[in-house]
């Protein structure tokens, strides 16, 4: 992939963004070390739960309900590892922006702030890594998201860079990071998704403070093209969440685990067809409600312009900025 991106010097030195600031004092403050912090003597089950139920709830399918417990091991097994390899991916997506937002980010604090992401990325690469191998194997990346991750790389303004990854799929992958923290019965994954979500509220507060600013400074040509950006990295988002195109791949995991993907279609559509519906969890975080929708509305990314679009693509255009001012405003998850 060809990253077009200007190295932009800020010469003076000077902090003008005191809220920047705070969070590159936390990010030092909060370093860790993952040979120190987590326990890596602790076992990792396969055939515990390791993922939220609403990420399960496709198990209540009949086609999974007259499998054997072994077999049904087996599935959880590698269809966690299925998920956490996109996590994975993604990390190293959010390493490598990072780097690259170093020298793309015109503000001398936005600077020393994703240097800080950066060296939080390479430990949640770490961390994803070592645990998916304990569990599993590493899975291929999932085509949409290296889709998006590709626009996110070739994009050539900064700015939509920051929509693509801070905003959307941080935001994604922090409301992930709790729910499966939440629910999961593995006490090793728990362990350093605590770790890891602390790191993400950050990096999500730092992308959607910074923007806001950023977004109402820009040239309005540039600006048009941040707004289509931000309009169609979302449609995707929310095409791999609810779509087929997020099963693509999905495949391979029913191979690994003896099951015959045709059947688990022809079951799937069957059920479907007489009512079986997938329902959202009760406590979890909405994602697209509560953390990403709100941060692209705030920042002035959803002009009159591009509003239809949105509108037809089913994405409703959440404003209310609650939960994730919170985030800004600690710029930490509660425990
Ligand atoms: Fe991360
Ligand atoms: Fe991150």
């Amino acid at each position: 992939m060809h990253s077009p991106i200007d190295a932009i010097w800020d010469w003076s030195y000077e902090i003008e963004q005191k809220r920047l600031d705070e969070l590159y004092v936390k990010a030092k403050r909060d370093q860790w070390n993952s040979d120190v912090a987590i326990d890596w003597t602790t076992p990792i089950d396969p055939g515990g739960k390791i993922l939220d139920p609403e990420r399960m709830a496709f198990l209540k399918l009949a086609f999974f309900q007259k499998l054997d417990p072994r077999q049904l091991e087996r599935f959880n097994a590698h269809y966690s590892a299925w998920i956490l390899s996109q996590l994975l991916h993604g990390e190293q997506g959010a390493l490598m922006i990072a780097g690259e937002l170093v020298a793309a980010v015109p503000d001398y604090e936005a600077k020393l702030y994703v240097a800080s992401q950066a060296m939080d990325e390479a430990r949640h690469v770490e961390v994803f890594s070592r645990y998916i191998r304990g569990l599993d194997k590493i899975y291929p990346v999932q085509p949409t998201l290296k889709d998006i991750l590709r626009d996110i790389v070739e994009t050539p303004h900064w700015q939509a860079k920051m929509v693509g990854m801070q905003v959307i799929l941080e935001g994604l992958a922090l409301g992930t990071f709790i729910n499966v923290r939440a629910a999961t019965g593995c006490a090793l994954l728990r362990s350093l998704l605590g770790y890891v979500a602390r790191d993400e509220a950050r990096h999500v507060a730092f992308g959607n403070i910074y923007l806001t600013t950023e977004i109402a400074r820009m040239h309005a040509d540039d600006r048009v093209a941040v707004e289509d950006f931000a309009c169609e990295t979302t449609r995707k988002t929310v095409a791999m969440r609810r779509g087929n195109e997020g099963m693509a791949g999905f495949d391979q995991v029913l191979v690994d685990s003896d099951l015959d993907p045709g059947d688990f279609i022809a079951s799937m559509h069957a059920e479907v067809a007489a009512g079986f519906k997938l329902s959202a969890t009760p406590g979890n975080v909405h994602t697209l409600k509560s953390i990403i929708m709100p941060g692209i509305v705030r920042a002035g990314l959803v002009s009159d312009r591009v509003r239809p679009r949105y509108d037809a693509a089913g994405i409703k255009l959440f404003a209310d900025t609650r939960v994730l001012e919170e985030f800004e405003d600690s710029g930490e998850v509660r425990a």
